[in-house]
């Protein structure tokens, strides 16, 4: 018999939220159960309570019949559960073999820290994982998607692992690293661990998982089998409606006007020479393979990077951005990917997250902020992104992940932009808020405003953008229209299209 976990009536409250109602399943040993939900539904706070970091409001969970309840994420880990963050949880100044033994590193006979024999354990798993990496390196060093693996081994390095959780895994994570981390999980899969694997994006969950558990609300819904069962009714379990094409759904309509803004010949320190124009009312998706330049590219637009060669023309005028405040000043915001690390201001509130970029539109002329206006625009962010919060007064950081991402492309988004500039604005954002922003998108260029899209999701890129220019090796390669992309056109020139020296 393989080993079972079985949560039983778990319930978590939060003042004024359910975030967990009564959640009775199971999970079982060599099979990799995919959790699906909304932003909101309870899966991250559902892993935090298996592993100690959160005690349920009700309920047990139970691992081969023994009732289990552990305080704190540590003796989770001791008693072999295991839960990987998206946020990376080892200490980067250390090495890839004290990570892996940290608090128990091996000591010789006289209790001094035998460092060769973490080195040549250490060393036995990265084989074992068949990762090019040595027990040596610092963990600073490496990858995030590396860093990851070492984590994986970390919990792995206990003989007694039975349980391993994944939290949005691969957010950051190239499609080569994704394949990597995949080839391991499929490695403890077959070792007989029970996997639990949280994602939004549905062709990882087809690629990976036997199985998918799908909340809502706080609520078990239920578990299907992959494959057995088409995406379209899972999403609509997870949802509650019918999502149909989300693409083909949207009321686009709009109108491709004059050049807003034009980019000349700009570089900087990490990215090439690069020309290109976007119209009013254009949605321009920017295609390209991880670390082709597209983000660095309109970093160096926006003055986040400082501008070696070349001008910026927005509406017919040069404009020098020296910062992304003078661009905003200008109306040109980004949206940065990592909003995690860019964008969250983790002691304050909904309300005062959404509204930071405005202090200034919100300030009356004697330069106090005039707060009845900060609740509008608070109000009006939380109601368009649909933002999961009792008040807008809760602070930000008690939000669910995916929440607070609608939070900071809402606070970017009430700055009324000219131009707006997104880097994957959709990641960590559930299917059916994806709809709702892409609509959104759609209304924006509608109203005249410019949007440059940065996505690796194709089917995004080509559902959104009227025109999409790819990027290859920090430079422009080429260029396609709306009618004639496709998705093996698009990744041959991401991959192959000629990188002119500049
Ligand atoms: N520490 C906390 N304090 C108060 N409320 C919290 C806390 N942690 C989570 N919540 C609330 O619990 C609910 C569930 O959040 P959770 O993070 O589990 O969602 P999730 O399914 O992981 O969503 P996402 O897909 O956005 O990551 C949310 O309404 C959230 O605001
Ligand atoms: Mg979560």
């Amino acid at each position: 018999m393989g080993d079972v976990l079985e949560f039983k009536g778990i319930s978590k409250y939060f003042p004024g939220v359910k975030a967990l109602d009564d959640i009775s399943f199971k999970a079982y040993g060599g099979e990799v159960l995919a959790f699906l939900g909304e932003n909101g539904a309870g899966k991250s706070t559902l892993l935090k309570i298996l592993n100690g970091d959160y005690q349920p409001t009700a309920g047990e969970y139970i691992l081969n019949g023994e009732l289990k309840h552990y305080m704190s994420p540590h003796e989770a880990i001791e008693d072999g559960i295991s839960v990987i963050y998206q946020e990376r949880q080892i200490l980067l100044e250390l090495t890839v073999a004290e990570n892996i033994y940290l608090g128990r590193m091996p000591a010789s006979k006289l209790g001094f820290i035998d460092s060769a024999k973490a080195n040549r354990e250490a060393k036995r798993i990265i084989d074992d994982f068949g990762l090019p990496i040595s027990p040596n390196t610092k963990v600073k060093d490496m990858s995030i998607a590396y860093q990851q693996m070492v984590e994986i081994m970390k919990a792995y390095s206990r003989d007694n692992l039975k349980v391993i959780c994944f939290d949005e895994p691969t957010a950051s994570l190239s499609d080569a690293e994704i394949d990597a981390l995949f080839k391991v999980i499929r490695k403890l899969k077959a070792e007989g661990k029970i996997i639990i694997y949280v994602s939004h994006r549905m062709n990882e969950i087809q690629e990976i998982a036997d199985k998918v558990a799908i909340f809502k609300d706080g609520k078990y819904v239920d578990t299907v089998v992959t494959g057995e069962v088409p995406e379209s009714q899972m999403i609509k379990m997870m949802v509650g409606r019918d999502l149909g094409d989300i693409y083909n759904e949207l009321d686009r309509n709009n109108e491709i006007g004059d050049v807003l803004l034009e980019v000349k010949n700009v570089s900087s320190d990490y990215v090439k020479e690069n020309s290109f124009v976007l119209h009013k009312g254009e949605v321009l998706g920017f295609s390209g393979l991880v670390g082709a330049g597209r983000t660095e590219l309109m970093r160096a637009i926006i003055g986040a990077d400082k501008r070696k060669t070349g001008e910026v023309i927005l509406e017919g005028k040069k404009i020098d951005n020296k910062s992304p405040h003078d661009a905003q000043e200008n109306g040109i915001v980004l949206v940065p990917e990592d909003r995690k690390m860019q964008g969250i201001l983790a002691n304050l509130s909904v309300a005062e997250n959404i509204n930071i970029s405005m202090l200034k539109a919100n300030s009356n002329k004697f330069g106090f902020v005039d707060s009845k206006k900060e609740e509008e625009v608070a109000a009006r962010g939380i109601k368009d992104f649909n933002i999961k919060t009792p008040s807008p007064d809760k602070k930000i950081v008690e939000l669910s992940g995916g929440n607070q991402q609608k939070c900071i492309v809402a606070r970017w988004i009430s700055t009324n932009p000219k131009v707006l500039i997104m880097d994957e604005p959709t990641k960590g954002i559930d299917v059916g808020a994806k709809a709702e922003f892409y609509q959104m998108i759609c209304d924006f260029a509608k109203q005249g405003m410019g949007v440059i899209l940065i996505s690796s999701e194709m089917p995004e890129v080509i559902g959104l953008s009227d025109r999409i220019i790819v990027m290859r090796g920090l430079k422009i390669v080429g260029e396609m229209s709306r009618e004639e992309v496709t998705e093996d056109g698009l990744l041959s020139m991401g991959m192959l299209g000629e990188v002119k020296e500049a």
